[in-house]
């Protein structure tokens, strides 16, 4: 949410600062702006809108000269999107120039005492409260004036802060919201995400909370609140330049469904050695594994669908009673956590706000935290007490595919490793489970090759108001992720239901011609999931069911019929998945939407 970037080197910093934004867009898109230091002085441009805006207004940043800058693309918190709520922000005197990714919370009380003191405001933004802190603060040494600043705002912040008596400098530092640093030749960087200047360098430092770091074009320094340089360890990242490129597709999110086949090969190939799981990763014992008493699992959106999927496995796994919540909720309800309680924490990005305040919720309870994140270094992973990492690379389309793909197959890593360990599988049942997660990136790349049957649906069914998901058991699970993926990026309403709950109410909503997707995947329950399907049908319902190739009759009660190849009953949410995000992505495409960057939405969501 928010994304920033700063450049100091020898190349003009304008269309370096653009191009970053460019990668970091998902992060935010209704309006973008940079300052640069040129001469004697910092010049300003921002624009409401897209980068392409800013882009054009600045001539792809041409019109701006100087070699050192920084940059920022907005999703709106305090006041509307608009050039003036824009960052950068700017002190009074012009000496400051800020850009800002996070909130701070006490900006109403700062805001006060410094307009009592002369100051004059033009934003409605908490962020401008810090370039005229930093005014205020500043007797002639930034750092100082740096540490003033954050020890007098609460909240989070990544903050790039340019000076204008600091032409061969400018500083930066991070608490809660994502800063990493870019260490090139001649020439460093400041980002909110690697992919933001992969194109210049893959080393990077990770910053810690209220590390401050001093970039000059020739080195970086990094400091501590008591202005103490402090040594870091350098980081290679092996990400390609491609991963954060469309190469050729139209949309990210139809390249990151076309990647789930690898992403899944990636996640698990290395945690599988002669025919045995081995988390490598983790600290926990068998004793301890034997010890848990629950487990809690917390997460936001998808990554709370995937933790619906993993309590139906892992209960029905290692015999473990597993809590699932929305991490907004758990952070508030004061948990009930004892002693021996595993709490494990999803999240693709390792920023979100809540996810990241449950967990500390459930730390402050003496939980112990197993996290499953895809970016490394990011707070979650570095807060918890052991993380496994999805191996999906970078994910830039705002409704996640491939990291939802790769947290459900750590998941079902984790609940074959710990039903071994617990004695709940025989050794074929154990390696019968390790050949099918296997054979899943196949499978999946097996579906991949039918795109154009779930084109052609989509093609039926995008001027539909509203559609329905129903599912029982790990098919609900899935359909949960149905329904957000079509809605978040098509705007079509849709609702998920369990199968056997439609008739408590809901169903009430079928009329003649409502589309109703029915998950019938799992061999248990399949004939109560057709029965559920007559049900709606008889209410005038148009049904797509989706199943395995196994299962015949579906064809007998559904409209149309969608299949994918058959596997170990637990896995079979990676595959129906698939389906599901191809309909969405073809409904929305179909329909026109801005499929990478639907409205109102940012990905990595910093803010409570
Ligand atoms: C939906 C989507 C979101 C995220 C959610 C959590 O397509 O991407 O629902 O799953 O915001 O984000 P992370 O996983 O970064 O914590």
């Amino acid at each position: 949410m928010c994304g920033i970037v700063g450049y100091i080197g020898s190349e003009q910093a304008a269309p370096i600062l653009l191009d970053g934004l460019s990668k970091l867009e998902y992060r935010g898109y209704d309006s973008a702006g940079i300052a640069v230091f040129d001469k004697d002085k910092i010049e300003v441009a921002k624009a409401k809108g897209r980068l392409s805006v800013l882009a054009e207004k600045t001539d792809d940043g041409k019109t701006i000269h100087g070699y050192m800058g920084i940059g920022h693309t907005r999703w709106a918190t305090h006041g509307e999107p608009s050039d003036e709520n824009a960052h950068p922000h700017i002190s009074n005197s012009g000496r400051f120039a800020v850009v800002h990714n996070g909130i701070i919370e006490n900006y109403i009380a700062l805001k006060k005492k410094l307009v009592e003191r002369g100051f004059e405001f033009i934003s409605e933004t908490d962020t401008e409260v810090i370039a005229h802190l930093f005014e205020y603060y500043y007797k002639g040494d930034i750092m100082d004036a740096m540490i003033r600043v954050i020890n007098r705002v609460e909240g989070s912040y990544a903050l790039g802060v340019l000076c204008s008596d600091y032409p061969d400098q400018f500083i930066a530092v991070r608490k809660s919201s994502p800063l990493i640093v870019g260490l090139g030749d001649g020439e460093n960087f400041i980002a909110s995400d690697v992919t933001a200047i992969l194109k210049h360098t893959r080393d990077i430092y990770y910053l810690e909370d209220n590390e401050m770091v001093v970039l000059r074009k020739d080195g970086v320094k990094i400091y501590n609140k008591d202005k103490e340089e402090i040594s870091k360890e350098k980081f290679t990242v092996d990400w390609d330049v491609s991963a954060a490129e469309k190469g050729g597709y139209e949309h990210f999110m139809m390249k990151e469904i076309e990647e789930q086949p690898k992403a899944l090969r990636d996640t698990i190939s290395p945690r599988i050695k002669d025919g045995r799981i081995v988390l490598d990763d983790i600290s926990l014992t068998t004793e301890d594994i034997k010890n848990i008493n629950k487990i809690y699992i917390v997460a936001c959106g998808s990554a709370y669908h995937v933790g619906v999927v993993g309590k139906y496995v892992i209960e029905k796994m290692c015999r473990i009673p597993v809590e699932v919540q929305v991490a907004s909720e758990f952070r508030y309800c004061d948990p009930i956590i004892k002693k021996n309680d595993l709490v494990i924490v999803i999240s693709q990005s390792g920023e979100t706000a809540d996810t990241l305040a449950a967990l500390k919720e459930a730390k402050n309870h003496g939980a112990r935290i197993l996290s499953i994140v895809n970016v490394v270094g990011s707070a979650i992973a570095n807060a918890s007490d052991d993380v496994i990492y999805t191996w999906a690379g970078p994910e830039i389309a705002v409704a996640t595919t491939k990291a939802y793909s790769t947290q459900l197959a750590v998941v079902y890593l984790i609940a074959a490793y710990m039903a071994e360990k617990l004695g709940m599988l025989t050794s074929g049942e154990y390696a019968n489970f390790i050949a099918e997660i296997e054979a899943l990136p196949d499978k999946v790349a097996q579906i991949l090759t039918s795109k154009e049957e779930l084109q052609f649906l989509a093609s039926k069914f995008f001027n539909c108001r509203s559609i329905f998901f129903i599912g029982r058991n790990l098919d609900y699970a899935v359909s949960l992720e149905g329904s957000l993926k079509l809605k978040e990026i098509s705007y079509i309403h849709s609702e998920a239901y369990a199968a056997g709950e439609l008739k408590h109410g809901t169903i009430s909503l079928i009329e003649d011609g409502t589309l109703v997707v029915a998950l019938a995947t799992g061999q248990e329950l399949f004939d109560k999931t057709v029965s559920n399907v007559k049900e709606v049908k008889a209410r005038g319902a148009v049904v797509m069911g989706v199943t395995t190739d196994t299962h015949e009759n579906m064809e007998d009660v559904a409209d149309y019929v969608v299949k994918i190849p058959s596997a170990h009953e637990m896995l079979l949410p990676s595959l129906t998945v698939v389906p599901l995000q191809l309909f969405g992505y073809y409904v929305a495409s179909l329909k026109g939407c801005d499929i990478d960057k639907p409205r109102n939405l940012a990905k990595s969501v910093t803010v409570e």
